[in-house]
């Protein structure tokens, strides 16, 4: 059974865990004039999740359908979805909707550049564009401005059945989890690339009052400060490396 959340007004975080995984899917309803759902969630997950969705709004007027990046726990379920919201939209990046998503659907999604905005009635979110971060060429996050609630996909990536919202630290509970995933298949899960800070920078920069995580708590408090701070962290794991490889490379 799904977990449901208000963790911001009319923002509800559907959370069911994964014993195989010991890790939370979160996916985000946000009920507004459009409603917006932000992450579709696994395939195998669907019945749950959109039996959730129904105790906030009638399924079929889902308007609007958004994601990161391309991969199953994002948008797996998206033609589950359309078959049950044909009037929603599909939202994503322009290079997402272009290399797979109108191909995936079989019609067009909407593409937005970095910095568009849209409406839901009384929510203005704007799209920011993350190449590669958390990870995936086509990747980025949505900015829901009125409220500063940010809705950041696999940033902050947490282990275990841990409670909806926190006002205390998830960049530390981050760290572990990313550096455990390290001894094992899913290390490398986030690639360190010259544009992983100054995204970071970008998002730090929106000034957010609330994390939408996806996997783990969510976060209310200094957000721009939980940014830098998880740029230090996304260094230490995953850039360290590479930055020792190319000194010695100069060498
Ligand atoms: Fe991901
Ligand atoms: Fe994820």
């Amino acid at each position: 059974m799904a977990n449901i959340t208000e963790i911001a007004p009319n923002i509800y975080r559907i959370s069911v865990y994964a014993q195989w995984g010991d890790l939370q899917f979160n996916h985000f309803l946000v009920k507004d004039d459009e409603p917006l759902l932000f992450h579709t969630g696994l395939r195998g997950m669907h019945a749950e999740i959109r039996e959730a969705v129904s105790k906030l709004i009638n399924v079929s007027d889902l308007r609007h359908i958004s994601f990161s990046h391309f991969e199953s726990d994002e948008c797996g379920a998206l033609n589950e979805w359309l078959a049950v919201a044909p009037k929603a939209d599909v939202i994503c990046s322009q290079v997402g909707a272009l290399v797979s998503m109108n191909d995936f659907i079989g019609r067009e999604s909407r593409g937005l550049a970095d910095g568009d905005c849209f409406s839901t009635g009384k929510y203005r979110f704007r799209y920011c564009q993350t190449p590669h971060l958390p990870h995936g060429w086509d990747a980025g996050v949505l900015f829901e401005e009125t409220q500063k609630t940010l809705l950041c996909s696999d940033l902050f990536h947490q282990t275990g059945d841990v409670e909806p919202l926190t006002i205390s630290d998830v960049v530390d509970r981050s760290y572990q989890a990313m550096k455990g995933y390290q001894a094992g298949i899913l290390a490398e899960y986030v690639p360190y690339t010259p544009l992983t800070a100054q995204n970071l920078k970008k998002l730090a920069d929106l000034q957010p009052k609330t994390l939408a995580i996806m996997h783990g708590s969510s976060f209310t408090g200094d957000c721009a400060r939980a940014l830098d701070d998880l740029s230090i962290v996304l260094r230490e794991v995953f850039g360290r490396k590479v930055q020792e490889q190319m000194a010695t490379a100069v060498e």
